[in-house]
């Protein structure tokens, strides 16, 4: 699983910066994988307003971090812990910006109707400090961040916010902050632990073990941790196997297909399952393997694609099913 932490503040090892560091290393002590980007270092262009997301679901600036990296990452994400310093009773500009340019998952959302495959399980977490004692500092803030959750897909699931502190000197003042910090990050990756790890496999991880892991994230998320690889991993997703996935209101933009080695790097898989193309998998000890007679619809027809889907999502499905059924959570052979 994925935490990422957004940092807002243009200030290095600052309040904000000290806030977002002492969280994520409570998160990293239990173990998953983080990941945290300073929004001012990297290159994030500003929302035009043209309307060309409502359009055509995508940002028309395609050049830049946002596009490149910021919109598959957050479509990766199991939880984003969004920081920022109060600036007029708000978020910094660089969160802002970024914020913005959020639109166009607002728009595959609320235009398109497609919900990306992390969208029922995702979770969004905010951490904010502020000079003055102001009863209000916050509200402007947490109004917008709960807009910025729902748009990208994530259960707003509260924050931590400190008044009275401009450098990382006052949070001193809050003797409890490391238990504040501490059980925020508890009961945000409670819901995620205990997960089975299903590794599904095929050779390009273009389209059949997309469609898998997307469904097994999407219907059963809370239950299984799905990754997906194949062994010779080729550039770019199936368009066609998009457009159908589409079709079950499945958003699978901005997928880059990835070998089984980094699938596995961050996640051990307890179950292994290949899609019939007699793909060579990494030895996992202890993993499960099955393997499902699936025919490969690279090249064919978009009605053998919806085949293919149909025929996954039922695989995916009856393995949901007999993962639940089990006590232990382990499979009948
Ligand atoms: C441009 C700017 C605007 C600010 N506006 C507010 C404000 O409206 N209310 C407030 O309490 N503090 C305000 N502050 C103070 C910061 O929120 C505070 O010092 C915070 O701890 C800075 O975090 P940082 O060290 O991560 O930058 C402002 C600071 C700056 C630079």
């Amino acid at each position: 699983m994925l935490v990422i932490g957004l940092q807002g503040s243009p200030r290095k090892n600052g309040s904000t910066d000290y806030l977002l560091k002492s969280f994520f290393n409570e998160i990293d002590k239990r173990g998953v994988e983080t990941q945290v980007i300073t929004i001012s270092r990297k290159n994030i262009k500003m929302c035009k307003g043209c309307g060309y997301c409502e359009k055509h679901g995508f940002c028309v600036t395609r050049d830049d971090d946002m596009s490149i990296e910021m919109y598959p990452l957050l479509h990766e994400a199991d939880i984003v812990v969004a920081a920022t310093p109060i600036y007029f009773y708000h978020a910094s500009a660089q969160l802002k910006m970024f914020i913005d340019r959020c639109q166009a998952l607002w728009s595959r959302k609320f235009r398109y109707r497609v919900k990306d495959p992390g969208s029922k399980t995702r979770k969004g977490f905010l951490l904010s400090p502020g000079a003055t004692k102001g009863e209000n500092l916050f509200e402007g803030l947490e109004l917008s961040m709960r807009y910025f959750f729902d748009a990208i897909s994530a259960d707003y699931s509260g924050g931590l916010t400190y008044r009275s502190v401009e450098n990382p000197v006052d949070f001193k003042k809050y003797p409890s902050l490391l238990d504040d910090i501490k059980k925020s990050a508890d009961s945000l990756l409670e819901p995620f632990a205990d997960r089975k790890k299903i590794l599904f496999a095929c050779r390009e991880n273009a389209c059949r073990s997309q469609m898998a892991s997307a469904f097994a994230r999407y219907n059963a998320g809370e239950m299984v941790e799905s990754l997906r690889g194949g062994s010779t991993p080729s550039d770019e997703v199936n368009p066609l196997m998009v457009g159908v996935m589409a079709e079950k209101g499945i958003d699978m933009a901005f997928r880059k297909p990835q070998s089984i080695e980094n699938a596995i790097s961050k996640s051990k898989p307890d179950i292994i399952v290949t899609m019939g193309c007699g793909e060579e998998c990494s030895f996992v000890p202890g993993a499960k393997r099955l393997d499902w007679d699936l025919p490969d619809p690279a090249g064919k027809d978009i009605n053998f694609m919806r085949q293919v889907r149909d025929e996954i999502e039922e695989k995916v499905q009856s393995l949901i099913n007999e993962l639940s059924k089990s006590d232990s959570g382990r499979m009948k052979t």
